[in-house]
């Protein structure tokens, strides 16, 4: 029994649904891999994020952070829901800009922004750039100047806060490639350095301590250290911080034994934690921005396969293999991450035998699952892994000269393709022939 499927999500014949969509009859229409969002979900989540700070009256915003999912109907919700959004390359800005969003919304982070990057942002009045970095300040500084030109900037500072997560997405510990070194004294300079330049208005200070976190400790120890730095700086440099963006992590459940809290505990316990250290040090309440991505597109998102091939060898767990695999999500093989899948005609159907879920791609590391529980399945049977949404698509490649599949958008029984599948003629549209 699947505990993260609830009836709601099954139809009449039994089938799960996706944004009210038979996911079978998603399958039979768009192909397979297929990544499907209900993005009913999507806003759910924005708008609990954003209901938090609204009932505690405190000035915000919640910017989500688009590496989870970046395509131009993602940035159209976003911009309904009145989120920000935090971009991370000229690709992801320029998506935003095709989806109209709201530029002065947009935040722009990155610890090697290329001179190009800054002068797109600074071109499209990009509200903040979040500066990482000495060589960034002088970049910036030079674009501005050339343009003559003025912009927001916040300073990202390595809190020194270690997240209990994986060590490949963990940011905030003092030996990261992200951010001001606080305790040597860089951020201190980086501040004298930027409030020296007119044409920086210095908003405030940020810091992501890393992603998939469970426990508040780290988000209350975060909000903690980036309040005693905005005291400092005002002691020391009559400078008062309007913003404190304590990034983004919130974890997600993947599997059923994964217990996260809801967004407004996360964002509940940040605010309490900010209130507290600004009255003890008497400062005023800065605004608060969040950056979530996972917990935002995570759990609304689905990735949709194809049983093909088997392997049974006596004594050991079968391969059943699906149409997909490392291409279209990478994180099984890279960080050893974890997902239940369902048979998507029958998700309740009682499990009969475990298998390695395996993907088509050449590589023996290329398991999605090791222990999926299944009914008895057969060729042609749809598959649904499930919380597929962050993190996946976003990740994929066309390795093996596999193409991309395409991305759906489910929400109230109507479905659109928001990224078409890649053909095999997109596989080699930048390909030229080599003349020997
Ligand atoms: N803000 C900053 C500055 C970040 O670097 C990140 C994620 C976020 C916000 C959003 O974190 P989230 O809420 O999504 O956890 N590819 C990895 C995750 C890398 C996260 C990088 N930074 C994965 O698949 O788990």
């Amino acid at each position: 029994m699947n505990q993260q499927i609830t009836a709601q999500q099954l139809n009449a014949a039994g089938h799960l649904t996706i944004g009210g969509c038979d996911s079978i009859e998603l399958a039979h229409e768009f192909g397979t891999p297929l990544v499907v969002y209900d993005v009913s979900q999507i806003r759910r989540q924005i708008r609990s994020f954003r209901k938090v700070f609204e009932e505690n009256n405190v000035d915000y915003a919640v910017s989500y952070a688009s590496k989870a999912f970046a395509a131009i109907a993602m940035y159209q919700v976003a911009a309904v829901e009145d989120a920000h959004v935090d971009v991370v390359s000229a690709g992801e800005l320029y998506t935003a800009i095709k989806a109209n969003f709201p530029m002065d919304r947009v935040s722009f982070h990155g610890n090697n922004k290329s001179r190009e990057e800054l002068e797109m942002a600074v071109d499209h009045h990009v509200g903040t750039i979040m500066l990482d970095n000495f060589h960034e300040i002088d970049l910036l500084a030079d674009v501005l100047e050339v343009k003559d030109a003025t912009i927001d900037v916040m300073l990202r500072i390595t809190p020194g806060i270690s997240a209990h997560t994986n060590k490949y997405i963990q940011t905030g510990q003092v030996d990261s490639k992200f951010g001001f070194d606080l305790q040597s004294g860089q951020a201190d300079e980086a501040l004298q350095k930027v409030l020296a330049n007119p044409r920086m208005k210095m908003r405030g200070l940020h810091a992501h301590i890393g992603s998939q976190i469970f426990e508040l400790a780290g988000f209350e120890g975060v909000a903690k250290k980036l309040v005693e730095v905005a005291a400092h700086w005002r002691d020391q440099f009559n400078y008062e911080a309007e913003v404190i963006n304590v990034g983004g992590g919130f974890g997600i459940r993947y599997v059923s034994a994964d217990h996260p809290l809801q967004p407004e505990e996360f964002v509940d316990a940040i605010i309490k934690a900010i209130k507290k250290e600004t009255s003890a040090k008497g400062l005023s309440m800065p605004a608060i921005w969040i950056e979530p991505g996972r917990s935002i597109v995570g759990p609304a998102g689905y990735n949709l396969y194809t049983v093909g091939s088997r392997k049974d060898v006596p004594g050991l767990k079968p391969y059943v293999t699906v149409d997909g695999g490392m291409g279209d999500n990478i994180r099984p093989a890279l960080y050893q991450a974890e997902y239940e899948t369902v048979l998507a005609s029958d998700p309740q159907a009682p499990i009969k035998e475990h298998v390695r879920l395996a993907g088509k791609y050449c590589e023996s590391g290329d398991i999605l699952a090791q222990d999926q529980g299944l009914p008895e399945t057969k060729p042609g049977d749809v598959l649904a892994m499930l919380d597929t949404g962050a993190y996946g698509y976003s990740m994929a490649s066309n390795y093996n000269r596999n193409p991309r599949p395409a991305v759906v958008f489910a929400e109230n029984g109507k479905a659109q393709v928001v990224v078409e599948r890649e053909s095999l003629e997109d596989l080699v549209h930048l390909d030229r022939s080599y003349k020997q």
